[in-house]
């Protein structure tokens, strides 16, 4: 089964994205992740991205179409795939539909986390994460246990991203309105699109996703494509 995860920066696809690779072995594609891992190694992708990124606006199509067609042909068969901050324009929308075909892959489903954009803000501007293992921590919703060490692996030093400050928080939402937010017409044309409350809980945001993928238009496991 694929999937995307669709809602703006903050909306919790991240974290949503990561229970459903714990909990139901998908794999998880954020392009996010992979262009911060390109800039981490200073690759040409990664120098070229950096600013962009820093400033809150949207890498190029052509880049993101070539990181996610090689991280698909990466992926054993049978995997179900969460595409996590992709697609993010039509043209990108259009691209990942050709990806999928050629790899005789379908789109199963595009959960949108639905969000209150007052809260994003703050959900991003407090979030902060352990600099050695990754785990994600927030100023106010989620501390270390013991302050300032890392429960996972008692590492002591966190770091944040550099587009997390407040102003580029609000570019990020004005360009997800502009970009990102016109793709889900075609998906709703489609009857592929489900809404979930992204205000709620984690716990109960994963409840809602859960029940999404078990209904009766997903009949297969999750962690398998049909
Ligand atoms: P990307 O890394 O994709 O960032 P984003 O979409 O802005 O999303 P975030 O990671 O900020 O938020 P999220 O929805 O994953 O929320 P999270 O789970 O972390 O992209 C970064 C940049 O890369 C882009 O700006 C662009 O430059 C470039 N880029 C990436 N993809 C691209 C593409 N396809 N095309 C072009 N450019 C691209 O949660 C946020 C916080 O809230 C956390 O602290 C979490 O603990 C907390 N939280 C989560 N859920 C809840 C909840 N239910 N209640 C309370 N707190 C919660």
């Amino acid at each position: 089964m694929d999937i995307i995860l669709l809602g703006p920066p903050g909306a919790g696809k991240g974290t949503q994205a990561q229970r459903l690779v714990d909990r139901r072995g998908m794999v998880q594609l954020s392009t996010g992740d992979m262009l911060r891992a390109a800039v981490r190694a200073g690759t040409p992708v990664g120098r070229a991205a950096k600013a962009i990124m820093d400033a809150g606006e949207l890498v190029s199509d052509d880049v993101i179409a070539g990181l996610i067609g090689e991280a698909l042909d990466a992926i054993e068969p049978g995997m179900g795939v969460i595409f996590d901050g992709y697609p993010r324009t039509e043209p990108q929308a259009a691209s990942l539909d050709d990806l999928l075909a050629v790899r005789g892959r379908t789109l199963d489903a595009v959960i949108e986390l639905e969000v209150d954009e007052t809260a994003l803000v703050d959900r991003i501007s407090g979030r902060f994460s352990c600099a050695t293992c990754g785990e994600g921590y927030h100023d106010r919703f989620k501390l270390p246990e013991v302050a300032g060490t890392c429960d996972v692996c008692g590492s002591t030093e966190f770091k944040r991203r550099p587009d997390d400050t407040a102003d580029t928080v609000r570019h990020r939402l004005a360009v997800y309105r502009e970009q990102t937010a016109p793709i889900l017409p075609g998906y709703e044309a489609r009857s592929l699109v489900h809404r979930v409350d992204g205000m709620a809980e984690i716990d109960k945001v994963e409840a809602s996703i859960g029940r999404v993928l078990d209904g009766p238009s997903a009949s297969v496991a999750a962690g398998q494509r049909r």
